[in-house]
């Protein structure tokens, strides 16, 4: 069923990329700059979940590619395999079959320890439900990653006021999360997720539990992180609200990606209802 292509170039400008080809591959299309270098490549990527004694094929052969400063949506029906090509990406959990290569490094050829490291300098991830950290101030916990790393304290604070700033949230620095809003909280995690200058940042449902006002500023927030900052973000969501305002949305059935729809970050959030009712309904 898939069609076989040959390995994909980094920054190969001159692959005519259709939207949807044959077998559910999708390949970039609409995001701005289509010349940038491609920073995510996911080769005929199978995923299997061993448990006691069946076997859940999570991922069936899903092959796409993501260039620098796209900001792209997954979106699926709940078990169709998101939050699994999203860990995937993140090199939490190996593929069973196929590729996965990141700024040019592919993810199964590195150690253990060169994996963690290479995430924690070149990935950022944002999680549902925040994950600051109580004790700590916004401003602490947007520093919490140079702390780990131990040696670039120095330059944090200077850093840390930049990044507050870029999520309108420099009046809040010295706020505990429990003082702040669930959307000012999550702007604190975009903060933070930004401190290294990852090439990608990863968020799996970034706004499930946000009212649709916070949702909205969040969205915005990742469009323009995306497109100023030249982040390539991957969001998982099921609203298609939200995946309106990415600039390519990604479509996941039964572990499959049935197709792509191109919102160009418009927040039409009727074409994207539509159109994914027609690819996955
Ligand atoms: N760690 C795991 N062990 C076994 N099965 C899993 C595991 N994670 C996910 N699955 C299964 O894989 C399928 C895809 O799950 P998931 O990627 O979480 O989907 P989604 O995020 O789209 O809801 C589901 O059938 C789910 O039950
Ligand atoms: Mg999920």
């Amino acid at each position: 069923m898939m069609e076989p292509r040959p390995p994909a170039q980094a920054g190969d400008a001159h692959a005519e990329p259709p939207l949807l080809r044959a077998g559910g591959e999708t390949r970039e299309g609409g995001g701005p700059g289509s010349d940038a270098p491609v920073v995510v490549e996911v080769d005929d990527v199978h995923k299997q979940y061993h448990t006691s004694g069946h076997v859940v094929h999570a991922l069936r052969g899903v092959s796409l590619s993501i260039r620098r400063g796209t900001f792209a949506a997954i979106m699926g029906a709940s078990g169709s395999g998101k939050s699994t090509l999203l860990h995937l990406l993140g090199g939490l959990t190996p593929a069973t079959r196929g590729r996965i290569v990141i700024e040019g490094h592919d993810l199964a050829r590195m150690s253990d320890r060169q994996r963690t490291l290479f995430r924690r300098r070149r990935m950022g991830v944002i999680f549902q439900d925040y994950n600051l950290l109580s004790t700590l101030t916004a401003a602490e916990n947007v520093a919490l990653p140079h702390l780990v790393d131990g040696n670039a304290a120095r330059r944090s604070a200077e850093r840390v006021g930049e990044l507050l700033a870029l999520v309108h949230l420099s009046h809040r620095a010295e706020h505990r999360p429990d003082a702040m809003s669930g959307g000012e909280q999550q702007r604190v995690a975009i903060a933070r997720a930004l401190l290294n200058d990852p090439a990608i940042v990863l968020a799996d449902e970034p706004t499930g539990n946000l009212d649709s006002t916070q949702s909205f500023e969040i969205w915005r927030l990742m469009q323009r992180v995306a497109h100023e900052q030249g982040k390539t973000i991957v969001m998982v969501t099921h609203e298609a609200a939200g995946a309106a305002f990415a600039d390519r949305v990604i479509v996941i059935k039964d572990g499959v990606a049935v197709g792509e729809l191109h919102p160009k970050g418009s927040g039409d959030a009727a074409l994207v209802a539509t159109g994914y009712q027609e690819l996955a309904g």
